[in-house]
C-alpha cells in the first residue's frame, strides 16, 4: 500500500535571502520528497515564509516599507530561489496568512481552556531610547550561567544554557549599544510542565537518540513555563482577547506548517492516523520543534510528527561561513556563477542523515563534480549517445549476455539505493551509483566500440544499447538529487515519466531521442568568481538579527549581521604568543580627561597607575567615544610598556584599551573593563 506522507522544511525568515547554508535543508528534504513520490508514495511538501517578529518590522521601517511589502517581496525572491535550485514545494505560503491566524487562535485557546496559559509580570529590558522592549536577539550581555561575554538574551554559545534575557549580566541594546532598564511588563506563559510526562515519552519515540538524550537532560526538573507573548510594537498576531500583546514569532511559525498545508486544500491529511508526518530543520531549533511544538499540538488536539529529522549546520572549507572570505553565499550569487546541480550533486554526496556538520569544501566540490557526476557518469550517456547518433542512426538493438549482466547488476542495486534514500544516507546512495557508473564505464571501455564501430556495427549496437540502458536506469537512481538532468535523460530514451520502478524496464530496439547536453564540467575559475562576488555583497540583513537563529549556521548567522563596514576590514596580520606575550596591560585610574585643543580626533587622559606612578596617554577616540568624561575616577585597561610616543601635542605613554564593532553604532567604541568584560561607564 502507498505511503501517505506530509513533509516541512523549517520556514525561512523573511528579512533575509536565501543562502548556501539553508540550502543544506531544503536541497535534502527536496531529495527525501523526491524519492517518496518517485516510489509512487503520496507526499506533500509543504513550507513558507516566517513572517513575524521585530526584526521584519524593524527591516521594513528602515526601508521606508510597510511589513506586509517586504514579505511580499521576499517570498517572491525566495521561491525563485528556491525553484531555480530545483526544490519543488507542493505548496510554499505565508505565515501571515488568515490560515495561520485562525489556526493560531485554535491552538491558544485549546491550550488556555486547559489551563496552560498563565500570567506573570516579569521584569524585562526596555531600551528607552529606541523605546521598545528587547527581543532577545536585540540584547547581548554575560551569560549568568558561565560568564561568557557577548552572548544573546536567549541562550548561550559556549555552554548552551538557556535563560531570560534580564538574566544577562551587563546587558546592551545591540541597536544603540544603550543600556536598557529593567522595566515591568505583563506576559503569557505557556506551562509545559503538565505535559512533562507526555513529552518525556513522546521525545525518544520521535527523534534521534542524541537529539532526544540533550533534551531528555531538562526533564530532571519541572518543565519552564514558555514565554509566548511580545509588546507592540510587533509585526504579527495580537492575542485574543489581550490588547497590544502579539504572538511571539516561535508560536505561529511552526503552525505555518499546517496553515500552509490547509491552503493547499489538504488539512484533513494532518491528523489522519494513516498519515507521516517529517519535519526536516537543522540543529539550532530543536528546542522549538522537539519540546514547543509537540506539546502544543498535543494540546491543542492536533497529532504530533512520526519523526524530526535533524541536521547539522554547512562548514565551508572546514570554517564558518563569512562574509569577509566570501564564503557567505546566498543562492542568487551561487546561481549567478555555477549551476544548481553542481550543488545538489554535492550535498548529497555528502550528507548522511546524521546531526553532523556538513563541509563544503570548494576545491573538492569542483573536483567531485567533474570527475563523478560529469566524468564518470555523463560519460557514459555523452559517449555512448553521441556514437549511437552520429555512427548507428541513432536505433537500439538488442543487449547480449554480457550487457545483461550490467543491467542486472543495476536493477538490483536499485532496493540498497531505495533503502540509504529513505534512511536519508544520501552519500551512500551516490556511492552505490557511482559504482554502477563504473561498471557501465568498464564494461563500455572493455568493449572497445570506439574500434568495433568500424568493423562490427551491430556488436558495436549491442554495447552501445546495454552502456545506454545501465545509464537509463542510473539516470533514474539519480533522479531524486537531479530532476532536471533526468529529465533530459528520460527524452533521450523517449519517455514521458519515469518512477523508480522505471528502472527494471529495458530499452531495446527502439529509436534514441536526440543528444542533449546534460551536464559540463565546472572550472574552479566560476568558483572564484562566486566566492568575488559574495564578497562585494553587501550585508543583506544591516545590524539586525532575528530573535531566534535566522541562519542554519548559528555563527554565520552572526556573520550575517554585520554591517558592510565591518566586512570591509579585514583582520591584521597574524602575532604569534610571543607577540603577545611581550604586552604589559595594567589597570589604571583615570584622574583627568581633556579636549585637545585643535584637534578633533585626540583626548588627553591622566592615568593613576599606582606603582607606576601617573601615565599621560594621549587616545585618538574622541568621535569613537563621546562619553569619555564619564571615565574619570574609573579603572580603565592600559598597555603600560609601550614604548613613549612623541606627538604634537606632547608625549603619549602607553595605550587605553577601548573595543567595539567598528561599523555598529556610527563605530561608537567602549573601554574595556578589569571587573570582567563589561563596560564600567555607567
Ligand atoms: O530558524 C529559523 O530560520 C526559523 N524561521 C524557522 C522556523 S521553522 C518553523 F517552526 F516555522
Ligand atoms: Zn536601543
Amino acid at each position: 500500500m502507498n505511503r501517505k506522507i506530509i513533509v516541512t522544511s523549517a520556514l525561512p525568515y523573511a528579512n533575509g535571502d536565501i543562502h548556501i547554508g539553508h540550502l543544506v535543508e531544503y536541497i535534502q528534504t527536496d531529495f527525501w520528497v523526491r524519492f517518496q513520490k518517485m516510489r509512487g508514495n503520496e507526499c506533500v511538501y509543504v513550507c513558507a515564509d516566517d513572517t513575524h517578529g521585530t526584526p521584519i518590522m524593524i527591516r521594513a521601517r528602515k526601508e521606508g516599507i510597510t511589513p506586509e511589502e517586504l514579505i511580499k517581496r521576499s517570498h517572491a525572491q525566495h521561491l525563485k530561489d528556491f525553484t531555480d535550485f530545483q526544490i519543488k514545494f507542493d505548496n510554499y505560503y505565508t505565515t501571515n496568512s488568515p490560515e495561520n491566524k485562525e489556526l493560531s487562535e485554535e491552538f491558544y485557546k485549546a491550550a488556555e481552556a486547559k489551563g496552560y496559559i498563565t500570567r506573570k509580570t516579569t521584569p524585562q529590558l526596555y531600551c528607552e531610547k529606541c523605546q521598545m522592549f528587547l527581543p532577545d536577539r536585540f540584547v547581548k550581555g554575560i551569560c549568568p550561567k558561565c560568564g561568557a561575554p557577548e552572548q544573546y538574551g536567549d541562550s548561550c554559545d559556549k555552554c548552551g544554557a538557556t535563560y531570560a534575557a534580564e538574566e544577562l549580566g551587563s546587558p546592551k541594546c545591540t541597536t544603540c549599544l544603550g543600556s536598557p532598564i529593567v522595566k515591568d511588563s505583563e506576559h503569557l506563559y505557556y506551562e509545559l510542565e503538565p505535559q512533562h510526562d507526555y513529552l518525556e515519552k513522546w521525545i525518544p519515540e520521535h527523534t534521534t537518540s542524541d537529539v532526544s538524550n540533550k533534551l531528555l537532560e531538562w526533564f530532571k526538573e519541572p518543565l519552564r513555563a514558555w514565554c509566548i507573548s511580545r509588546d507592540a510594537p510587533y509585526f504579527g498576531f495580537e492575542i485574543p482577547g489581550c490588547k497590544d500583546k502579539y504572538f511571539y514569532v516561535w508560536v505561529d511559525a511552526p503552525i505555518g506548517y499546517i496553515a500552509s498545508l490547509k491552503n493547499a486544500g489538504k488539512i484533513e491529511m494532518w491528523n489522519d492516523p494513516n498519515v507521516e508526518l517529517y519535519h526536516f530543520i537543522g540543529k539550532d531549533i530543536i528546542r522549538f520543534h522537539c519540546l514547543f511544538w509537540p506539546g502544543m499540538l498535543n494540546a491543542a488536539g492536533f497529532k504530533g510528527p512520526t519523526k524530526v529529522f535533524v541536521h547539522g549546520f554547512l562548514t565551508v572549507n572546514g570554517e564558518k561561513m563569512s562574509k569577509s572570505k566570501g564564503t557567505f553565499v546566498s543562492a542568487r550569487t551561487y546561481l549567478d556563477n555555477l549551476p544548481p546541480e553542481a550543488l545538489r550533486y554535492y550535498y548529497a554526496a555528502k550528507l548522511g542523515g546524521t546531526t553532523d556538520d556538513m563541509d563544503l569544501n570548494l576545491s573538492d566540490f569542483v573536483q567531485r563534480v567533474n570527475s563523478d557526476l560529469v566524468g564518470k557518469i555523463t560519460n557514459i550517456a555523452s559517449r555512448g549517445g553521441q556514437m549511437l547518433q552520429k555512427k548507428l542512426g541513432g536505433m537500439l538493438g538488442q543487449i547480449d549476455e554480457e550487457g545483461k549482466a550490467l543491467i542486472k547488476k543495476c536493477v538490483d542495486a536499485g532496493e540498497t539505493i531505495a533503502k540509504h534514500y529513505e534512511e536519508r544516507k544520501f552519500n551512500q546512495a551516490l556511492v552505490e551509483i557511482c559504482r554502477l557508473a563504473d561498471a557501465a564505464n568498464e564494461y563500455f571501455d572493455k568493449r572497445e566500440p570506439w574500434k568495433s564501430v568500424k568493423t562490427d556495427e551491430e556488436f558495436t549496437r549491442t554495447t552501445l544499447t546495454a552502456a545506454l540502458n545501465a545509464f537509463r536506469i542510473i539516470a533514474i537512481y539519480l533522479k531524486p538529487v537531479l530532476p532536471m538532468y533526468a529529465d533530459k535523460a528520460m527524452k533521450l530514451f523517449g519517455e514521458s515519466s519515469w518512477s523508480w520502478a522505471s528502472a527494471s524496464e529495458v530499452k531495446e530496439n527502439c529509436a534514441l531521442g536526440p543528444y542533449e547536453y546534460l551536464a559540463s564540467r565546472i572550472d574552479i575559475k566560476q568558483v572564484e568568481a562566486m566566492v568575488e562576488a559574495a564578497k562585494a555583497k553587501p550585508g543583506e540583513s544591516g545590524e539586525v538579527s532575528h530573535e531566534s537563529r535566522a541562519s542554519k549556521n548559528k555563527d554565520a548567522q552572526k556573520q550575517d549581521t554585520i554591517t558592510t563596514a565591518q566586512t570591509a576590514e579585514p583582520l591584521k596580520g597574524e602575532i604569534t604568543f610571543a607577540d603577545f606575550d611581550k604586552i604589559d596591560l595594567r589597570i589604571g585610574v583615570v584622574e583627568s580627561c581633556q579636549i585637545v585643543p585643535k584637534s578633533s580626533k585626540l583626548l588627553k587622559f591622566v592615568i593613576d597607575a599606582g606603582s607606576l606612578g601617573k601615565r599621560t596617554i594621549f587616545s585618538g577616540i574622541r568621535q569613537a567615544y563621546p562619553e569619555a568624561e564619564k571615565l574619570i575616577g574609573k579603572e580603565v585597561v592600559f598597555v603600560a610598556n609601550l614604548a613613549p610616543r612623541k606627538m604634537s601635542v606632547g608625549v603619549s605613554e602607553g595605550m587605553i584599551l577601548f573595543a567595539g564593532e567598528p561599523g555598529v553604532n556610527g563605530g561608537v567604541v567602549t573601554p574595556l573593563s578589569p571587573a570582567g568584560g563589561g563596560v564600567i561607564v555607567s
